[in-house]
């Protein structure tokens, strides 16, 4: 059995519960989830969420399976073996600028202070034995530490995100149970590119995974962007558009937020030309209606033989929040057999594959197509994946 906590109860841990267990009642296909043809130790069947946490006062203390039900009325019908387990309050730490614009939000720091609430915390994730942990808060401003000892002072004077102060709570809680644990930070916070929680996540035999998952636009950027690499086109520039209608693009119209989400999606391009063409690639409006089914759209043009210009547009329209959950399902399974194959701090071969910003710090993006390969051979050698 894997035991999953989650942070963050929106859309994206709605679909990845919901679709969890309807894969375990053989309700659906597993399309969505990469490795699903392969045979890994384990599946979804293994998966149990256990520990769910929010800010958002209209969650707390309500059941997770109602809290599901309620996000994704109309949309998916909610298997009722999803737990009952109440959704716990989480923390606020530095990351509430905005947030209280959308809905009331509360965090348990702001009577106890961030240090004793991430204590908590910890023993909380200690008591469920947890395995993996998914971070699924809305993005946050957040900069890396570089150094354990400046984390610990922060941590020490509650002056760290709440990405920050969950990874940290996971490691406390890794070291107490003495045992592995894996954080798959699937949002922009730099914690698989910081390497003072990969050095933490390193001493206690535990993997941070991230950052930011690559669903959507940016790994179909990376593939058109290999393509025209291995055929030597230059490229002379990159527009890319992202509008939605879900809380996480509400939350990016905040300035310090959307720019977290700029930084993950535009290193793609230097990485994989090798050069820096001039480029436009981040979410660039709110619009209600649109709902998570996002409108993205794509405009490349490039420098051929004998020096003519080609042109790629590309409109698409796209289920946001499933993309996500649907990798989600395969990274709990993966981030299990890692550990249990003695993997620590972090993993690029699986970073590349299902993040837009691989750790660890200054790794570099590669095409999906590529990364796919590379982490199904490396998965391979490993065991992890029977031949
Ligand atoms: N395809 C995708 O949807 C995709 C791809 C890559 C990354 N992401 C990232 O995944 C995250 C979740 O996306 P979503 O669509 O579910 O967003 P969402 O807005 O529906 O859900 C975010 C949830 O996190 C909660 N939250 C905010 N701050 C918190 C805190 N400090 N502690 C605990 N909970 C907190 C919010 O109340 C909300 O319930 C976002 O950061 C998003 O950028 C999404």
């Amino acid at each position: 059995m894997i035991r999953v906590a989650m942070f963050g109860q929106g859309l994206v841990a709605a679909h990845y519960v919901a679709g969890l267990y309807r894969l375990k009642r053989g309700e659906m296909e597993p399309y969505g989830v990469p490795l699903a043809k392969y045979k890994l130790p384990y599946t979804w069947e293994h998966q149990e969420v256990v520990l769910s946490y929010d800010v958002d006062q209209r969650k707390i203390g309500k059941s997770l399976k109602e809290v599901v039900k309620s996000a994704l009325e109309g949309v998916v019908t909610v298997p009722e073996d999803v737990p009952d387990i109440p959704i716990r309050e989480g923390v606020l730490a530095n990351s509430a600028q905005g947030l209280d614009k959308m809905f009331p939000v509360r965090g348990r720091d702001q009577e106890k202070g961030l240090k004793d609430a991430i204590e908590e915390i910890a023993n909380e994730l200690s008591e469920v034995n947890v395995d993996v942990v998914l971070n699924l808060i809305s993005t946050e401003p957040a900069n890396s530490f570089e150094d354990v000892d400046l984390l610990k002072k922060a941590i020490d004077n509650g002056k760290v995100s709440a990405a920050q102060a969950y990874a940290y709570a996971t490691y406390l809680a890794s070291k107490k149970m003495g045992k592995p644990v894996a954080f798959v930070n699937l949002i922009p916070t730099p914690l698989a590119n910081d390497p003072a929680f990969v050095k933490l996540y390193e001493d206690a035999n535990s993997l941070v995974l991230g950052d930011d998952g690559a669903t959507g636009a940016t790994p179909l950027t990376a593939d058109v962007l290999e393509h025209l690499a291995e055929r030597n086109r230059k490229v002379k520039y990159i527009v890319q558009f992202n509008i939605g209608g879900n809380t996480d693009f509400l939350a990016l119209t905040i300035p310090e937020r959307n720019l977290m989400k700029e930084k993950t999606k535009s290193s793609v391009v230097e990485d994989i030309l090798g050069y820096n063409a001039p480029h436009y690639i981040k979410p660039t409006g709110y619009i209600e209606p649109l709902g998570d089914r996002k409108f993205v759209a794509m405009d490349i043009e490039w420098i051929t033989f004998n020096g003519l210009v080609d042109e790629l547009i590309i409109n698409m329209r796209i289920n946001d929040s499933p993309a996500l959950a649907g990798l989600a399902v395969d990274l709990v399974r993966i981030s299990k057999a890692l550990l249990e194959k003695g993997a620590k701090g972090t993993f690029y071969d699986v970073n590349a594959f299902y993040m837009k910003n691989p750790g660890p710090k200054d790794a570099r993006n590669k095409a999906r197509i590529k990364a796919y390969y590379d982490m199904v051979e490396k998965l391979r050698e490993m065991g992890i994946i029977e031949a």
